[in-house]
C-alpha cells in the first residue's frame, strides 16, 4: 500500500526521502513523488512505475531542500498516471499533501469544494485534503495553519495518515492520522515522518508513534502534537531494534528467498522462553491478566485476512484439539459487518503480520465493542492492532519484507501452538501430554533446517517447477491439519507467479473439483504420515486414475508414495500436531521457483500490497 517519508533537518532531503521510499518499496506501489520548498515555494516531481525513476529525476534537479514529502503511491482512486501521483496540491499551490488510506465522503467534498469554486485536476480522493485545508484556511481570520488542517480533518471520514507542506511555513512538516499507520523518527535536529519505521531506521532507532486522531507539528529542532480536538500531547519516544540488516537481502537474489530460509531462526525466536517444560504448559506473559478469562472461555472466534486466516484455520484445529474448545474462523472483512454474535464467555483473537490490516482492525473494533476480550497474534512491533488489542503475542518474526508472507505463517501457527497449549492446560489436557508436545516443538526448527539444507529435495522442488511451471491451473490438497497448508500453497502460487491455483480439502475435491483434472492440472497433495494418511492415498488414487499429474509432500521413507505419484517432496518426520510449519516450506519454494522461471516480480508481485490498509 501506499508509503509516506517526510524528512525535515541538516541533510540533503532527496538522498533520505528516496532512501525512505526505497524502504518501503516491499508494500507495493505504481507511482511516486516529492514536494519541497525551492525559494519557500512548493515544487513537485512525480513518476508512474519504480522509484529509480523518482530518483533520476531528482538527480537533474540543482536545488538542495533541507524539508520535503515523499510518497509511493498503490492507486484505490484513479488510474496510475503521473497526475493521479502524490503529492497532490491546492488551487493555489501553497499546500501541498500525500496520503495514506481511502477518503470515503470524497465524492461530496469534491462537490461541495466544486461549488466553492475549487479547480480539480487529479481522480484521487487525496485531493480533496489539500482544498479542503485550503478552503478552511481562507474561511479563517489570522487561523494558524494546523487549526485550517484540523478543521478540514474534521469534515474527512474514511481513513488517512498525512504529510502536507505549507508555503507560508517553509521549516515544518504537519503530520496527522486517523486509520493509517504513521511515526515520526526523531534524530539528532532532524526529524523523519513515515508510515513505517523501515523508512527512518539507517538515521534513527527513536521513533514516536503518532496515535489515532493526532496532529503533529514537526520542525528540525521541536515536535509538538495535539489531538484533533486541540489536547496536546506529550510525544514520547520509543526505541525500535530493528537492525538495517533485517531489511536488506543478505545476497540472496530474493527477500521471499530469505526469509524462507530465516524460518528456522524466526520459529525458535516464536516460542523462547515461552515454553514451560517442568508443567507441559506455555508461558505467555502478554496474556497473563487474561488467564481467568481464558479459563472460563466457552468459545473463541478468530478473524484474520489472507495467509494470517490459513494460520487462524490452524489454530483452530489445534485448539478443538488441546483445549477441547470451540473456534470459530472468519474472515475479518466478513466479521465485521456480518453483526457477529459473541457472547459472555467469549473471546476473540486476531492475527495480522503487519498489524495494519484495515479490515482486521474494524474486527477488532466490532469485537471489542461487543465487549469481547481481542487478543493479538501480531508481527510488526507498536503497530496499530498491537496497540489496540486488549493483550496478545508477538511473533518475533523480524520484517517481512517479501509481499507473500512466508516466515510470518509459520511463526503465526507457532504462537497458536503456545496458546492452543496454555488453552489445553487450562482445559484438561494433561501434563504428560503437554510435555510430549513441548518436546515435539522444540525440534521444529532443527526440522525445518535439516529439510532447507537437503539439496536433493531443494533440487526436486526445482526440477517439478521446471517440469509444471507452464501450466495454467494446479490444485493443492490436504486433510485435517493439513488442509489449511493446502490453502496458503494455493494462495503462495497464485500471488507470485499468477498461476491459478485452488486449494481443498482433499476428500472434497469429487464434489467437483475433480472436473478440472486432466493431464496439464497437477495436484499436489500433502500425504504425511498422519490418521488420515490412508484416505489422502485414496484420494491420489482418484487424480492418477484420471490422468491428473501428482506430486505429494510426504514423509522421509514413504516409499509407497513413490509409485502412486509422479513426485515426491520428502519432509523430515513428525508428529502430526507440529507438520503445517514443516509441510509449508515446500509449498513456499514451489511457488517461488516457478514464479522465477515465470520471470515474475516475487518480491512485489503486481496488483499486491504487504500492508492492506484499506477495505
Ligand atoms: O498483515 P496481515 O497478516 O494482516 O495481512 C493479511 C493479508 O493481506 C496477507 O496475509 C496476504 O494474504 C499476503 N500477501 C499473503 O502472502
Amino acid at each position: 500500500m501506499c508509503g509516506i517519508v517526510g524528512y525535515v533537518g541538516k541533510r540533503d532531503a532527496f538522498p533520505v526521502l528516496i532512501d525512505g521510499l526505497k524502504r518501503l518499496e516491499y508494500r507495493g506501489y505504481d507511482s511516486a513523488g516529492v514536494a519541497y520548498f525551492c525559494n519557500n515555494k512548493i515544487k513537485t516531481v512525480k513518476v508512474t512505475g519504480f522509484i529509480k525513476e523518482l530518483e533520476r529525476e531528482l538527480g537533474n534537479i540543482e536545488d538542495n531542500p533541507k524539508i520535503g514529502i515523499a510518497h509511493t503511491r498503490w492507486a484505490t482512486h484513479g488510474e496510475p498516471s503521473i497526475t493521479n501521483a502524490h503529492p497532490h496540491t491546492d488551487c493555489t499551490g501553497k499546500i501541498a499533501v500525500v496520503h495514506n488510506g481511502i477518503i470515503e465522503n470524497y465524492r461530496a467534498l469534491r462537490q461541495y469544494l466544486t461549488e466553492r469554486g475549487h479547480k480539480f485536476t487529479t481522480d484521487t480522493d487525496t485531493e480533496v485534503i489539500a482544498h479542503l485545508i485550503e478552503d478552511v484556511y481562507n474561511g479563517g481570520t489570522d487561523m494558524p495553519f494546523w487549526k485550517a488542517i484540523r478543521g478540514a480533518l474534521r469534515e474527512v471520514e474514511g481513513t488517512y495518515g498525512i504529510a502536507v507542506l505549507f508555503s507560508e511555513e517553509p521549516d515544518r512538516i504537519f503530520a496527522a492520522r486517523h486509520g493509517s499507520p504513521l511515526l515520526i523518527g526523531a534524530g539528532e535536529d532532524e526529524y523523519l515522518v513515515a508510515s513505517d519505521a523501515a523508512a527512518v531506521l539507517r538515521y534513527t532507532n527513536r521513533v514516536i508513534y503518532l496515535d489515532e486522531g493526532t496532529l503533529a507539528t514537526v520542525k528540525a529542532d521541536s515536535i509538538v502534537i495535539s489531538t484533533l480536538d486541540a489536547e496536546s500531547i506529550t510525544p514520547k519516544i520509543e526505541k525500535i531494534s530493528l537492525s538495517l540488516n533485517e531489511i536488506e537481502k543478505g545476497g540472496f537474489p530474493h527477500f521471499m528467498l530469505k526469509e524462507i530460509f530465516e524460518q528456522p531462526q524466526t520459529l525458535e525466536n516464536a516460542f523462547r522462553g515461552r515454553l514451560n517444560l517442568e508443567e507441559g504448559t506455555a508461558r505467555l506473559n502478554g496474556l497473563k491478566d487474561y488467564f481467568d478469562d481464558l479459563k472460563d472461555v466457552e468459545r473463541l472466534v478468530i478473524t484474520a485476512c489472507g495467509t494470517s486466516w490459513h494460520a487462524a484455520l490452524i489454530g483452530e484445529y489445534l485448539i478443538e484439539e488441546l483445549a477441547r474448545v470451540p473456534v470459530d474462523v472468519d474472515y475479518a472483512s466478513e466479521f465485521r459487518y456480518r453483526n457477529p454474535i459473541i457472547k459472555d464467555n467469549e473471546a476473540v483473537i486476531v492475527i495480522s503480520q503487519s498489524g495494519e490490516t484495515a479490515d482486521t482492525l474494524a474486527a477488532l473494533r466490532e469485537a471489542k465493542r461487543q465487549g469481547a476480550p481481542v487478543f493479538g497474534i501480531v508481527n510488526v512491533v507498536g503497530s496499530t492492532i498491537a496497540r489496540e488489542t486488549d493483550a496478545g503475542v508477538y511473533i518475533h518474526a523480524g520484517p517481512e519484507i517479501g509481499v507473500a508472507s512466508t516466515k510470518a505463517f509459520t511463526s503465526q501457527v507457532m504462537v497458536l501452538e503456545e496458546i492452543a497449549l496454555l488453552l489445553g492446560r487450562m482445559h484438561g489436557y494433561s501434563m504428560a501430554q503437554g510435555v510430549d508436545l513441548i518436546k515435539e516443538i522444540k525440534r521444529v526448527p532443527e526440522l525445518v533446517e535439516l529439510f532447507l539444507k537437503k539439496e536433493d529435495e531443494i533440487g526436486t522442488i526445482r526440477k517439478i517447477a521446471e517440469k509444471y511451471y507452464m501450466c495454467n491451473n494446479f490444485l493443492y490438497l490436504g486433510r485435517g491439519i493439513n488442509f489449511p497448508v493446502a490453502l496458503e500453497g494455493a494462495l503462495k502460487l497464485k500471488e507470485i507467479s499468477y498461476v491459478h491455483a485452488e486449494g481443498y480439502p482433499a476428500a472434497e475435491m469429487k464434489h467437483g473439483p475433480i472436473a478440472l483434472i486432466d493431464k496439464n492440472t497437477p495436484a499436489v497433495f500433502i500425504a504425511t504420515e498422519d490418521p488420515l494418511y490412508d484416505k489422502i492415498v485414496s484420494n491420489i488414487e482418484e487424480i492418477r486414475a484420471r490422468g491428473g499429474p501428482v506430486i505429494a509432500v510426504a514423509t522421509e521413507g514413504d516409499e509407497q508414495i513413490m509409485e502412486l505419484t509422479d513426485n515426491v517432496i520428502y519432509v523430515p518426520q513428525a508428529v502430526p500436531l507440529v507438520m503445517p510449519m514443516i509441510t509449508t516450506l515446500p509449498m513456499q519454494l514451489l511457488a517461488y521457483h516457478i514464479a522465477v522461471i515465470r520471470g515474475t516480480n516475487v518480491d512485489q508481485p503486481r496488483n499486491l500490497a504487504k500492508s492492506v490498509t484499506v477495505e
